[in-house]
């Protein structure tokens, strides 16, 4: 079997000359189908530019990512986009909802650009997160949490083998961060699908099937978890 995600020798550089910040350095993994990955690092350590390059909203200054059995650095600008929106579900810290369409309007568009029978998945997906009836509601008429579930909806509407989410609990309490990382590690439930989450909080990391911890760019330690923790146990 072909892993969710395989990153050789990967490295990232922005900019150029004395300015130059190397923000991933040689960073080679795999990670399996089906496993809720974290991704663990301090500010600064790489974690957003990891998870771009493996979305391919960014491309490595060398090395290559392998993806949804793609080789990202083979793909032309139409495939790159084709990738993003049928293999990846991108989820981040502040929701990025269209706040004048309400949670189930957020979640259609996005299912309207990934196939047919678009308010059904997206009502299905609603259900899913825990929000029937938040439907209808404005981003701005739900909580942090109650929002961070729609933007979880609008990924899981195209039914993709990868979820993305950096610091998908950044921006709540604790109670409603475990109850958005339970929800993002049911997500994998049927094996086929991966979740990597990006995340400081070492906690976290405790309910994670592997934790990949990054510092200054570079991997430092790749752990398995034979038997995660129950989110409910986290305390951070
Ligand atoms: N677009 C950019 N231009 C220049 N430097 C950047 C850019 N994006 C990130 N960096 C730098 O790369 C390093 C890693 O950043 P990032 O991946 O955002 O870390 P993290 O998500 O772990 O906080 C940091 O030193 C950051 O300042
Ligand atoms: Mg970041």
């Amino acid at each position: 079997m072909t892993a969710a995600v395989l990153t050789r020798h990967l490295s990232k550089t922005y900019g150029e000359g004395e300015t130059a910040v190397q923000a991933l350095k040689d960073v080679s993994i795999e990670i399996p189908r089906g496993e809720f990955v974290v991704l663990l690092g301090a500010s600064g350590s790489g974690k957003t530019t990891f998870l771009n390059l493996v979305g391919a909203l960014e491309s490595p200054t060398s090395g290559s990512v392998e993806a949804d059995g793609q080789n990202l650095e083979g793909l032309d600008d139409d495939e790159k986009t084709t990738y993003r929106l049928n293999s990846v579900g991108f989820i981040f810290q502040l929701y990025n909802l269209v706040p004048t369409l309400t949670a189930l309007e957020n979640v259609q568009l996005i299912a309207e650009l990934t196939g047919s029978d678009a308010k059904e998945r997206s009502q299905n997906v609603l259900d899913e997160v825990g929000l029937t009836d938040r439907r209808d509601y404005f981003p701005g008429q739900l909580s942090g949490g109650q929002q961070q579930r729609v933007s979880i909806a609008r990924g899981l509407v195209k039914n993709p083998p990868l979820l993305l989410a950096d610091e998908p609990t950044g921006a709540l309490d604790v109670e409603t961060g475990v109850q958005i990382l339970s929800l993002l590690r049911d997500t994998v439930k049927g094996g086929e699908r991966s979740v990597l989450t990006v995340t400081h909080n070492t906690d976290i990391a405790r309910i994670a099937h592997r934790v990949l911890e990054l510092r200054d760019g570079e991997i430092v330690n790749v752990r398995t978890n034979h038997d995660p923790a129950a989110p409910a146990t986290v305390t951070w």
